[in-house]
């Protein structure tokens, strides 16, 4: 979100600048209260209508390991994890997520977590309790662009299953990485993450300044969660992270094997944004689920924010293959505290499938070079989205 003469051109084909404030033109009012102080995206809760099918995708397949379940709900986590979960699922009529849950560093932030929510005359609810088995105290909230978030400090501990190599899979799932969340106003849902204690690390724009994506970060990786523009409020993905490559394309052929490769959306291959190896798979429910590796270090406060131009076909895809349709259209519903889906709003900005694919739109693997661009007609050539 850095205007174009405030940034540098690397070598690498994109553009590097210092984090600036956002310019929104409908703006979340910045709270006098400040932000409590979050740690790391934690565990997503998700609504799935049949638990034993989700069980067996998650658990048989993927090889996330279980807390605690029961006939309603299963807990799970990563192999790394020492917390009580990453991830809920929850049975229930219609697909949808309940909550992105954040660990917050004290019990007193989630004092400022009612108050910063309450200022903006956000919906607050808070459980002494907590809202699921394993965690304590929490705050629940319909954020001011429709998402249930939780804030929490105290969780149970369980054992983290490292040193467990008599357990370990070859796809092994090692940590929740991040949450990915479709907005319609992406420099508007920016500025309050900011507002929120967030770190831009990476976006996407057009010279217009028009802004498709960002990405935005607590703990010190590329991200705990993005902002993509599209029709929102809703759920793009929930993304769990390998140790290494290879464990992705072991996930890819055990699917094959097992003749479930039509969970596979997107990918295996290298993402531009954030650097990270990746592969998207779509759940019995259609929630999709990115496995991820290899990003890199955010930490210092002087990390360069990396922008991408929507036209560089190396964006999404660092070898330039294409991003299939159903990525950008397809997302999951997200509800509110009483367990209503939140309503959807149009996005009215450019949408990025309909600026890089097709006839209207255009993308190059090299910019100012005429015979690495494909332009109009030619843009339905075979890197550009259109397969047989
Ligand atoms: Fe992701």
């Amino acid at each position: 979100m850095t205007h174009l003469d405030d940034r540098t051109m690397t070598s690498s084909g994109f553009y590097v600048s210092q984090e600036a404030p956002i310019v929104s033109d409908n703006p979340v009012p910045t709270p006098q209260a400040p932000a409590p102080d979050i740690l790391r995206c934690a565990y997503m809760e998700l609504i799935v209508t049949d638990l034993a099918a989700s069980r067996q995708f998650y658990v048989d397949i993927l090889g996330l390991y279980v807390t605690e379940e029961d006939d309603e709900v299963i807990y799970l986590r990563s192999t790394e994890e020492f917390i009580h979960h990453n991830l809920i699922l929850r049975k229930g009529e219609l697909a949808a997520v309940r909550a992105f849950s954040y660990r917050v560093r004290a019990p007193e932030d989630l004092d400022k977590a009612v108050a910063f929510y309450e200022e903006l005359g956000c919906r607050v609810e808070r459980r002494k309790e907590g809202f699921t088995k394993g965690i304590g105290d929490s705050v629940r909230v319909e954020d001011p662009l429709g998402f249930p978030y939780e804030f929490f400090h105290q969780s149970e501990h369980v054992e983290r299953m490292s040193w467990r190599y008599d357990l370990h899979i070859p796809g092994e799932l090692v940590r929740l990485d991040h949450f990915n969340q479709i907005t319609p106003d992406v420099p508007r849902a920016v500025k309050y993450m900011q507002d929120l204690g967030f770190r831009v690390t990476e976006d996407i724009q057009d010279d217009e300044g028009t802004v498709y994506a960002a990405w935005m970060r607590r703990k010190p990786t590329v991200h705990d969660t993005a902002m993509t523009g599209g029709d929102g409020p809703r759920m793009h993905h929930v993304c769990f992270a390998t140790h290494e490559k290879h464990n992705i394309l072991a996930i890819c052929d055990k699917l094959g094997a097992l003749r479930r490769s039509d969970s596979i959306e997107r990918g295996p291959g290298r993402h531009g944004v954030s650097n990270a190896f990746y592969l998207y798979l779509r759940d019995p429910d259609g929630h999709r689920v990115e496995v991820y590796t290899q990003d890199y270090y955010t930490g210092d406060p002087d990390n360069p924010v990396v922008t991408w131009d929507v036209h560089d076909n190396q964006r999404r895809d660092w070898w330039g293959n294409p991003v299939v349709p159903s990525w950008y259209t397809d997302g999951s519903l997200v509800l509110d505290l009483d367990g209503n889906p939140q309503p959807v709003i149009e996005r009215t900005d450019n949408s990025e499938m309909a600026v890089t694919i097709g006839a209207d739109g255009f993308s190059y693997t090299r910019e100012g070079d005429a015979a690495g661009t494909y332009q109009g007609e030619a843009a339905k050539g075979f890197k550009l989205g259109h397969q047989l």
